[in-house]
């Protein structure tokens, strides 16, 4: 693995953008280095096109070289915070002076001076992400590592390259950045580190929602979300960002029945479910499809442990649950409240004789959504019994079949009322009132029920039947 790495490390650093930043320093002779996120991916053979490069000198003045003799490139220029940007072909490269930092107790806002390479690194989160490799003609390529940080790579383990408490003290949001780096690379945190996370949790309160909530989502994305979700919660970081989830936790006996645990089940449907979906916000769905369990429990003698309407209360809680974390509250919000609110309905449907109405009200109710709603389903089966699951897929599949034949005769997922307000108003001669919606609601019903087709002509026709039952006159 070293080899092919140290291939890879030498084939990227013949980019003619590194080679522009190796004459121009060794022209002003101010060394320059590539450092972080940029690196650590190097080695690990992930794609990255964000170059972080830290010069011992003016980060601006360097880049602005580079810009001129690269012909001339646009050049966005951070005067705050020392640093400019630029882009050239697929590559974004972001220049700045190496520095040293300190920070107060109450802000992540850092008071920064200048500093050496070594100042620069300690700085730095983890040691993975505090490798550099030179950028100066005479040893161009060479890896200052201070902190053992390729073993760490190698070993799979983040650690913070100082003292724990310093290096998340200084800035909070690490701690869920060494979370959802373990989480995305299948990394251990080092003990330390991991205890320093638990003794600094409180601090997480100074982060604002959105960065929490980028984190956040990116441990979603990854292969196995569950990593991530345990680690906060053994932190007590999900206490505090996500208490709802927490209170999932934990399992309760009486008289010797318990029922499961809905965080570690909750885990399973998550894991379950990535390989069938790269979808956000199904991710989403599948961490809070069971998050009104806690809230629903009851322990009834005879029925044992039941959760009424957990699909329903959990999403009536889903607003404020993304107004808190800091999440969307448009149609992608809509979107993981349908999916909770309807995450029973293709369980009931497999359970029973699948009756062609009941498909057609779930189609009317799922829409376009219906394959994510089956999706999310199929992945909610996480029973023990492989019989009971092989049972529920198959299940499952009967449904499916059936959700296609119903669609391709009655075309339910995109339901428009075969007869508009239009129309009634002007059979009838009516003005805007009551009836006209009592009418609609006739026809759609007689559709779901497979009374009359979903076509024009049945839909007229019934329309007439009930409005004169009404009282309505048709118009000469
Ligand atoms: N960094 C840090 N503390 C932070 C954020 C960033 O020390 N809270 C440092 C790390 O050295 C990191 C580099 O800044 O490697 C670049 O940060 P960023 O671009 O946010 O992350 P990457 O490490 O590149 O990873 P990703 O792109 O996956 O976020």
């Amino acid at each position: 693995m070293i080899q092919e790495a140290q291939q890879r490390v030498e084939k990227s650093l013949k980019h003619p953008v590194f080679h522009t930043i190796r004459d121009i320093c060794d022209e002003m002779n101010k060394p320059a280095f590539v450092i972080g996120g940029f690196v650590r991916d190097l080695y690990l053979n992930r794609p990255s096109k964000d170059i972080d490069v830290v010069v011992l000198g003016s980060g601006i003045e360097l880049a602005e070289q580079v810009a001129k003799r690269l012909g001339g490139l646009r050049l966005n220029v951070f005067k705050n915070f020392g640093t400019a940007m630029l882009r050239y072909r697929d590559l974004e490269v972001e220049f700045v002076g190496a520095r040293k930092e300190s920070y107060q107790r109450n802000s992540r806002k850092p008071i920064v001076e200048d500093g050496t390479l070594e100042d620069d690194q300690n700085r730095r989160d983890f040691t993975i992400n505090a490798l550099a490799l030179s950028l100066s003609k005479d040893n161009y390529g060479e890896l200052v590592d201070p902190f053992n940080g390729m073993e760490d790579m190698e070993k799979g383990i983040i650690r913070t390259p100082l003292e724990p408490g310093i290096t998340f003290s200084d800035d909070p949001l690490r701690m869920m950045r060494a979370i959802r780096f373990a989480t995305q690379l299948n990394f251990r945190i080092e003990e330390k580190t991991f205890e320093g996370i638990k003794a600094q949790k409180d601090r997480i309160e100074i982060v604002s929602g959105e960065r929490i909530a980028d984190e956040l989502n990116k441990i979603v994305m990854a292969e196995r979300p569950s990593i991530g979700f345990k680690l906060l919660e053994l932190t007590g970081l999900l206490q505090i960002i996500f208490p709802e989830f927490q209170a999932m936790k934990g399992v309760e006996k009486v008289d010797g029945r318990a029922h499961k645990d809905n965080f570690y089940h909750t885990l399973e449907v998550l894991d379950r479910i990535v390989p069938n979906t790269d979808n956000l916000w199904l991710r989403w769905s599948a961490i809070l499809h069971d998050i009104a369990k806690p809230r629903t429990k009851r322990y009834d003698k005879k029925l044992g442990w039941t959760f009424h309407n957990h699909n329903f209360i959990g999403q009536k809680m889903i607003p404020k649950i993304f107004g808190r974390m800091k999440l969307p509250l448009n149609e992608k919000m809509k979107y993981v409240q349908k999916m909770v609110g309807l995450h029973m309905r293709p369980i009931v449907l497999s359970e029973d004789v699948v009756s062609d109405s009941a498909v057609r009200r779930l189609l009317f109710e799922a829409g376009d959504d219906i394959d994510d709603l089956m999706t999310l389903c199929e992945a909610d089966i996480t029973s023990k019994n492989e019989a009971k699951v092989k049972r529920y897929m198959r299940n499952f599949k009967v449904v499916r079949q059936k959700l296609k034949e119903i669609e391709e005769k009655d075309h339910i997922r995109n339901f428009q009322p075969p007869v508009t307000g239009e129309v009634i108003m002007k059979t009838f001669n009516l003005q805007p009132c009551k009836e006209i919606g009592d009418l609609k609601a006739i026809i759609k019903e007689a559709i779901l029920e497979g009374e009359i087709g979903n076509n024009y002509d049945e839909a007229f026709e019934l329309m007439l039947k009930k409005g004169e039952e009404m009282g309505l006159k048709r118009a000469k």
